[in-house]
């Protein structure tokens, strides 16, 4: 049997694998570096940036669930201008794919960035988060209302020129999420990542409070993957031209496999990552022999494979 293609593409970029780190779970990549090789990740998405530093909420912002965790971080982070003097030259050191996250409080700030992105070298693609969950007001939550979605990815697409695939990363917290989809597509984005955090919380029963500062936080981890295969199962479904990073409680080869036959071009690890820092790597191989025990010899031909004869 021939080795195996374990290459992917996203617009008109190519990526040597589809193992991804998640936006949020490794900075810039440095804290990882100590552990793996970044060069051998499919490529690096970074903590969503925003035009200024930010410290983020007040503190506790994290909480185990069952299968999961809690997180409430809001956004903390170097602004842009740190970021693009410190993190991309090191992270370009490093020979990294790099996939920028952006985030902003409105549509003019995610055109602010983008612009500033445009010159950038070394970058392969803008993950354009319009679906955090922790932000003060849920009207922020650009990812729930097909408009809003549409405005922030137009704002994008005016203001970074080129060729640099936009990918829109979306909330399953809606009600229809093709509809979602089908609206930034319309607007012209390359890809989609699918699924951000789902908006939860928890309370301490000896303290009778919730436990986050921020009340609230976004559900991560193994409890929401069922619902990260739903999504991409039904985007891949309506727009099986559209390339989807996966991401949603991946912990194994065989759950980004499941991803990936549900639709996803790519899968993201991110929680994972906080239990072992090498996960990506290990997921990265057993993906990889799995897809070969299944007789796979080009990864592409396994993407939405579960949509076949249904
Ligand atoms: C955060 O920083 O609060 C998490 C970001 C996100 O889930 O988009």
């Amino acid at each position: 049997m021939s080795a195996l293609d374990f290459s992917t593409k996203i617009g008109s970029k190519r990526f040597s694998n589809p193992i991804f780190t998640a936006s949020g779970c490794a900075s810039s990549g440095s804290e990882l570096a100590q552990f793996l090789p970044l060069d051998e990740i499919g490529a690096i998405v970074t903590k969503s940036i925003m035009t200024k530093p930010r410290t983020g909420r007040a503190t506790p912002r994290m909480a185990e669930t069952p299968s999961g965790m809690l997180n409430s971080i809001g956004l903390q982070g170097p602004g842009i201008d740190t970021f693009l003097e410190v993190d991309i030259p090191w992270l370009v050191s490093q020979q990294a794919k790099i996939i920028v996250s952006i985030a902003g409080e409105t549509v003019d700030e995610y055109g602010v960035l983008a612009r500033r992105l445009r010159a950038v070298n070394g970058i392969s693609a803008v993950e354009v988060n319009i679906s955090c969950p922790n932000v003060e007001n849920r009207g922020q939550v650009f990812a729930c209302h097909t408009d809003t979605a549409a405005a922030v990815i137009e704002a994008v697409r005016r203001n970074i020129g080129g060729e640099l695939p936009i990918v829109a990363k979306l909330s399953p917290d809606v009600t229809d999420i093709v509809e979602i989809a089908r609206s930034v597509i319309n607007a012209g984005v390359d890809g989609l990542a699918l699924i951000n955090t789902l908006l939860g919380m928890v309370i301490d029963t000896n303290t009778m409070k919730p436990k986050l500062a921020g009340k609230t936080g976004g559900l991560s981890g193994p409890a929401i993957r069922p619902v990260a295969v739903r999504a991409i199962y039904q985007v891949h479904q309506a727009f099986p031209n559209t390339p989807i990073v996966g991401m949603g409680g991946v912990a194994s080869g065989r759950d980004a496999f499941e991803l990936i036959l549900a639709g996803a071009s790519a899968v993201s690890v991110g929680t994972a990552t906080f239990g072992d820092p090498t996960a990506v790597i290990k997921i990265k191989n057993q993906l990889s022999e799995l897809l070969t025990q299944r007789n796979f010899d080009n990864f592409r031909d396994a993407i939405g494979f579960a949509h076949r004869g249904v």
